[in-house]
């Protein structure tokens, strides 16, 4: 038990003892509960109650309901996307064409000759900053998934490898070192490349993000593993075999309090102007589109880890194999 409830379960031990408070018995009650490694995790306790040669014995069973709560997160998840998503969605629309006409005729104003150079100026801020805008809008309809994905037979690790490349010198600008392990004969999945990208991309910046800011300019250490072949242990998606990808970065760690805000579209702890806190929120709509997972956690030794699993579909594990 952490240490901080123990005092508060203590007391509510004594107090049913002494009052033989039956209240407490047939119901189950939510508690936090403490592994050896300090890390927390929700248990449910209920309590029962028999008498054996006229003495009272109670019997608690304690379940760890890390799973249960992770399902029911997931669902109330993907309604409150899909509720903004169809807001969102209204919204970029009718932004979007005001937003075109006004880059549309700033870039023929820039195009004139005879502008002094104020006026130039002055133009190109408004392209630019319209241009801001768009890229916004951009990442708010794919938010609200108004792309259709362009799903392909694609090998997890070559996106990883190309995504690396892309931030390879920012990551050496801030020193961070970085370990890659794919796992060997990984399976193809269907899959949009862009989008697994795109998500990969926005893993990869929070990460040397937090990093940074707890490590400065030295000591960032980031892994990439992939796994193939998984099999679900919780019983749900029996049958399918999964491909998984960790990326597990040595930052500051996600806030307990935030655990379950950073998938919300909109959450972002980056000062303002530096995050719209749209990128974890895209990855979510993107992989629940391919029927995946995405889940953080913090590492027990700091910093925190994103697992992605994508799922590995018979058909084409049959057709590959007939290729
Ligand atoms: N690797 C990480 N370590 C610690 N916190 C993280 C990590 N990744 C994400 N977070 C938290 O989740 C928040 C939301 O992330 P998200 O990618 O959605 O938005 P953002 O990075 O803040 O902004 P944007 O991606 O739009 O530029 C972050 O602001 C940060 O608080
Ligand atoms: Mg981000």
């Amino acid at each position: 038990m952490p240490d901080k409830y123990r005092t508060v379960f203590q007391t509510g031990a004594d107090n049913f003892l002494a009052n033989n408070a039956s209240q407490f018995i047939g119901k189950s009650i939510e508690f936090v509960g403490q592994k050896k490694s300090g890390s927390k995790f929700p248990i449910d306790i209920s309590i029962s109650e028999c008498k054996i040669e006229g003495q009272k014995i109670y019997t608690a069973i304690l379940v760890d309901i890390t799973e249960r709560k992770h399902l029911q997160q997931q669902l109330l998840q993907s309604e409150k996307m899909a509720a903004v998503g169809q807001l969102v969605a209204g919204v970029t629309h009718e932004v979007n064409n005001p937003l075109a006409v006004v880059m549309g005729y700033s870039e023929m104003l820039l195009m004139e000759e005879d502008l002094n150079d104020d006026m130039r100026k002055y133009l190109q801020v408004i392209y630019d900053e319209a241009q801001k805008s768009k890229d916004v809008i951009q990442d708010l309809l794919s938010f609200a998934r108004m792309h259709e994905p362009d799903k392909q037979l694609v090998n997890v690790n070559d996106i990883i490898k190309k995504t690396l490349t892309l931030k390879e010198y920012d990551f050496k600008k801030h020193d961070v070192e970085v370990k890659y392990t794919p796992a060997p004969d990984i399976s193809t999945i269907l899959a949009d490349p862009n989008q697994i990208q795109q998500v990969l991309l926005n893993l990869l910046i929070n990460a040397e993000y937090s990093m940074v800011s707890r490590n400065g300019k030295r000591g960032s250490r980031l892994l990439i593993d992939t796994k193939s072949n998984v099999r679900r242990s919780d019983g749900r998606d029996a049958g399918t075999s999964f491909v998984e990808i960790y990326v597990s970065d040595n930052g500051k760690g996600i806030d307990e309090e935030f655990v379950n805000k950073i998938f919300d579209p909109f959450f972002t702890t980056k000062p303002e102007g530096e995050g719209t806190g749209l990128g974890l929120s895209v990855s979510y709509g993107i992989i629940e589109d391919h029927k995946g997972e995405i889940r953080a956690f913090n590492n027990d030794e700091g910093g925190a880890t994103f697992r992605i699993s994508l799922p590995i579909t018979q058909n084409i594990e049959v057709e590959s194999a007939s290729a």
